[in-house]
Parts: C-alpha cells; structure tokens; sequence
C-alpha cells in the first residue's frame, strides 16, 4: 500500500537521497530541489510516493507547472520499489492534479534508451510527439518527447 502526496520541504534530503541513487534520473543542484518549495521560483508540482507503515519516501515526480502545458521534469521510484506500480501511480495523481488545474498537455522527454520510463508513460496515455537528436549528453544520445493531451 502506496500513499501520494505532494512533497514538502521536510521530504528534502530524501527525495536528493532517492534521486543520488537512481543514475537514469535527471540530477539536480540542492538549490534546485529547494526551489521546488520557494513560492517565488517558476511553479512546480513534486508528489512524493510514501509508505505509510514507515513513513519512507520510495519515489517522486517533479513536473513544471507554470502555464496550460505541464513538463515532467523528473520521476524516481526507489530500486526497492520498481515494477510494483509506484511509477504508475504517481503518473496517475499527477495527471489528475493538471487536469485539476485546467492545464492542456502534458509532455516530457526521455532517453532513447531508456525503455522502463517510455513503456510508463505510454502505460498511462502518453503518445510519441517526435525526437530531438543528441539531446542529451554523459552519453550523447537522442531524446524521444512524449506528450498527453488532457482537453
Ligand atoms: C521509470 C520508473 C520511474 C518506473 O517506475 P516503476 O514504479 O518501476 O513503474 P511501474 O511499476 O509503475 O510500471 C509501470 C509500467 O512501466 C513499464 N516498466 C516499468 N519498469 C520497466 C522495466 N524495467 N522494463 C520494462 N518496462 C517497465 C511497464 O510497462 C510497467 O507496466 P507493467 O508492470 O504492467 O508491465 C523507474 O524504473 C525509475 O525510477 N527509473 C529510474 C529513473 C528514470 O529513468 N526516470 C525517468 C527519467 S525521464
């Protein structure tokens, strides 16, 4: 059993510690994290995955929230955890909260080698929109865009 909940400043050095163990993340700054909680700083919404038996983080998704068309900026689910649905819902909460907001599109993008998030995201709706070539670097290698449509 799997609660969501949005994240608050107190989940800070667990949600660093999940993302500094999961190498296929996006890796961010401390002040980047931290600004995920600065009410001043482009708005952004991060639901934490929780076990409510102890309380441990065991997964969250970051998504840029600042205008009709949402960006999922990063998702981690804990090693512990993967394939056991984490990932599924927390893509589900978060679809639900834009849709909350009036938001038209979600969208993202994601290594080309990266099959366990593709499969996520087509899992819950998401369509391939194109590719960016050599998008990313530490290896180069292309990015496949996703994106939802909610309207
Ligand atoms: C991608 C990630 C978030 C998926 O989280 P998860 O909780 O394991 O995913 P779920 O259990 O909800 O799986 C949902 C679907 O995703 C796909 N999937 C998940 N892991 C997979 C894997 N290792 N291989 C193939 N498909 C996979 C499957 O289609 C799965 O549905 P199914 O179990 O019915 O077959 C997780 O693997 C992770 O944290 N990876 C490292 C970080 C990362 O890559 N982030 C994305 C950067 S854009």
């Amino acid at each position: 059993m799997i609660t969501i909940r949005p994240a608050r400043p107190a989940d800070l050095p667990a949600l660093i510690a999940l993302e500094r163990q999961t190498s296929a993340a996006a890796h961010w700054s401390r002040t980047q994290y931290e600004a995920l909680f600065d009410s001043s700083a482009p708005r952004r919404v991060t639901l934490a995955a929780e076990s409510p038996a102890d309380q441990v983080l065991c997964g969250f998704v970051v998504a840029l929230a600042t205008n009709d068309e949402w960006e999922i900026e990063n998702i981690v689910v804990a090693l512990s955890h993967q394939r056991c649905g984490v990932g599924h819902y927390m893509v589900a909460a978060l679809i639900a909260e834009a849709r909350l907001y009036g938001a038209q599109l979600i969208r993202l993008e994601v290594r080309q080698s990266n099959v366990a998030a593709q499969r996520l995201y087509q899992k819950c709706g998401f369509q391939i929109a194109g590719e960016r070539k050599n998008y990313y670097s530490f290896p180069v290698e292309n990015a496949v865009l996703f994106s939802l449509r909610l309207a």
